[in-house]
């Protein structure tokens, strides 16, 4: 299917996690953001990333290769540095000088969580910085990437929300004779939509949890960004805390790829492995249900579905997405 640009004057100047650093060797590599092909590359300076096409003849540079940290096209081997500018042109008598139009269109790229991050657009901002994924004293772990046929905005919103833990993650989240939602207020800033202290009954104690039996979680949400999220979940009676990031890509209007990271303060000795098959798992079942949803653009008419009161969270999230003015992934 032909990719179609999508434009968002929000989206387009942020952040977005499309890689697993640890995945990013010595081949170029291509993804997708707001349907616009990009190639990234790591060179002895860093990584790098630019429009996966070659002015030449439209080529894919992804598909290139990098000598002496320049991305080579696999066509006909036209080579762009960092800056994008066409270095060398092998067909080209030796000594000519290279058209200065011969320039490939690069972004903004950073490593940062064990991720490649890129925007397309000019950055609002820097990548905020969470002491709880950055420090390896908490033992960061990336999970995923997921990939997930609906938008993005539908995967935030999911996250954000807690009568499906029941039901969903029954078992292992939630347990539906513990439905019922305390009152909460859902705080809006300028930047962010949170909500804290919520209890939340567990049957299963987190893998490395003192608790042989549930417990009641205590949880923070977060909403920093319109398509990045974290939350942390507190056993009170231990101080023990595991906290999760979660990022989307918006690769087009209703496909995403999730990336996300989980890190704690307990349980070093466990194996960091029990952590991801269990972010795997939930993560499942959440895409197994909002690939299902329709509208699959999220409404931010809040006449459009029903809104309950124990929507708070989602209905804020929906209210800022109008008034930043994000249209990929919405109607
Ligand atoms: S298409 Fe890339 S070098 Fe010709
Ligand atoms: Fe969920």
């Amino acid at each position: 299917m032909a990719l179609q640009r999508l434009h968002d004057p929000v989206l387009e100047h942020d952040w977005h996690a499309v890689y697993l650093a640890s995945e990013l060797k010595d081949q170029p590599v291509g993804v997708i953001i707001l349907g616009e092909r990009v190639a990234l590359y790591r060179s002895s300076r860093g990584v790098h990333a630019m429009q996966d096409l070659c002015v030449h003849r439209g080529a894919m540079l992804s598909k290139g290769w990098v000598k002496d940290d320049v991305l080579v096209c696999p066509y006909h081997g036209w080579q762009y540095d960092s800056s994008g500018q066409c270095v060398c042109i092998p067909a080209q008598p030796k000594g000519e000088k290279i058209p200065l139009r011969a320039k490939a269109v690069t972004y903004a790229c950073e490593e940062k969580y064990g991720f490649i991050w890129v925007c397309i657009g000019e950055p609002a901002a820097p990548i905020p910085h969470f002491e709880e994924f950055a420090n390896p004293e908490y033992h960061p772990l990336p999970c995923g990437p997921y990939k997930v046929a609906a938008a993005g905005t539908r995967v935030i919103e999911n996250f954000t929300d807690f009568a499906h833990l029941m039901f969903v993650h029954q078992d292992l989240l939630g347990h539906p004779d513990y439905a019922e939602l305390p009152d909460f207020q859902v705080v809006k800033e300028e930047d962010r939509i949170y909500i804290e202290n919520i209890p939340i009954f567990q049957p299963v104690a987190h893998s490395g949890s003192d608790k042989s039996e549930g417990t009641t979680y205590v949880y923070m949400k977060e909403v920093y960004r319109p398509l990045s999220a974290r939350l942390s979940k507190a056993d009170p009676s231990n101080g023990q805390t595991l906290w999760i990031m979660l990022t989307v890509l918006p690769v087009a209007a209703e496909e995403c790829v999730v990336f996300m990271m989980v890190s704690r303060n307990y349980a070093y000795d466990v194996d960091d492995a029990n952590f991801i098959k269990f972010q795997d798992i939930v993560f499942e079942q959440d895409a197994r249900v909002i690939e299902t949803q329709k509208p699959e653009l999220l409404p931010l008419d809040l006449q459009v579905e029903l809104n309950h009161k124990v929507d708070r969270f989602s209905i804020a999230y929906r209210r800022w997405l109008k008034e930043l003015g994000v249209v990929v992934g919405t109607v």
